[in-house]
């Protein structure tokens, strides 16, 4: 099968789209016929083996220090089952799946997964385009806010609103837990952003969010980049302030907001569960939760893809199409 691999780390061009050898499923997996999958800024980290700052050697060693260990990026996919083991009791060939590979992997033509890992039908009313450029985003948003522990009514600013993870979290608080949501992103992100319905946008190029007067019962930071200091002000007592992704200067900050004031933060991995992948699926076909897709390459650009997504101007998500719809 066709598989985007690397063997070294480094620029985008060091993926290369080559022929390896099909999966073989186990009697409790099933094999995808994958049609779909996406580039997250976790792939392009992981390929050029960055990391936030602080956190290099970490990464190294559980990346592999010389090479990658894992030499197939690609964190989420969806494709066509086209063979279940013989254990296998909840999914059937031909059913349509989306799922998400927390190793990593789905750069391929061919995957096999676990029946009861992180695969579930796949919402009917998307296409795989579509249904791949869903599980890390929505499952990351919807992890967090629930940490969040998010209730009806309430006041939530997501600051970068505009990506992966932004543009499910300003859909799941605004539209599942009916908030009043404030979304906070750059210049040429607004108009997405607005688009996503929330009440609120801000263009934190012109306007500081911590000075406007509103206080809110959760600030979801998606990208690392809010400042703690300001946005604790802000914050109701008893309000959570979440964050996806951060340095280990900022870590430092988060430690010290913990012990020093009422306001709660979480910050960690995501937690895979098979549920929430279900629950956004059902979501998603009562219209209450799309994709964002900014870009689709084929396969053979994926380079140019991992390009794109490091200049940091993504909005929503980019996808890689391994087999061509009509
Ligand atoms: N904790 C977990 O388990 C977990 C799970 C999934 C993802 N994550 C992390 O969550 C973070 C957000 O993921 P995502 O998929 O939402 O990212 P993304 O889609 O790549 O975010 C893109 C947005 O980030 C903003 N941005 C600003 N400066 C940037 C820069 N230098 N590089 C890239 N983007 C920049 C841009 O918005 P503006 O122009 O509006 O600033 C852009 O629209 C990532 O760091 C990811 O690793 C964590």
């Amino acid at each position: 099968m066709k598989a985007v691999t690397y063997s070294k780390y480094g620029p985008p061009d060091v993926l290369q789209l080559k022929e390896v050898s099909n999966p073989t499923p186990k009697e409790n997996e099933i094999l995808i016929r994958n049609h779909a999958t996406t580039v997250t800024l976790f792939d392009c980290w992981m390929r050029s083996n960055t990391s936030p700052p602080g956190f290099g050697l970490i990464m190294r060693i559980a990346n592999g220090i010389r090479k990658p260990k894992q030499p197939i990026l690609g964190t989420e996919l969806a494709g066509e089952i086209i063979y279940v083991g013989k254990d296998v009791t909840l999914l059937k060939k031909g059913d349509q799946v989306y799922g998400f590979t927390g190793d990593l992997g789905a750069y391929v033509e061919y995957m096999c997964l676990p029946e009861d890992g992180m695969v579930s039908l796949k919402p009917t009313n998307m296409t795989y385009e579509e249904a791949a450029a869903v599980p890390q985003g929505a499952l990351t948003a919807l992890y967090f806010l629930r940490k969040g522990n998010i209730q009806k009514g309430q006041k939530i600013l997501i600051f970068g609103a505009s990506g992966g993870v932004g543009t499910f979290a300003v859909q799941i608080a605004k539209n599942i837990y009916e908030c009043e949501v404030t979304g906070v992103c750059s210049t040429s992100k607004i108009e997405l952003v607005q688009s996503l319905g929330v009440d609120k946008t801000i263009d934190y190029t012109k306007e500081d969010f911590t000075k406007n007067g509103e206080v809110y019962d959760i600030i979801l930071d998606t990208i690392g980049k809010s400042n703690i200091r300001r946005s604790k002000r802000v914050l109701k007592e008893n309000g959570f302030y979440l964050f996806t992704t951060f340095g280990l200067p900022k870590l430092f900050g988060i430690l010290w907001l913990k012990v020093t004031s009422s306001k709660k933060t979480f910050f960690g991995l995501l937690e895979e569960r098979t549920e929430d992948l279900i629950f956004l699926k059902e979501r998603i076909e009562e219209g209450k939760l799309s994709s964002v897709i900014d870009r689709c390459y084929p396969m053979e650009q994926i380079a140019e893809a991992h390009r794109y997504v490091e200049t940091g101007q993504k909005k929503g998500q980019v996808v890689i199409n391994i087999v061509q719809e009509d």
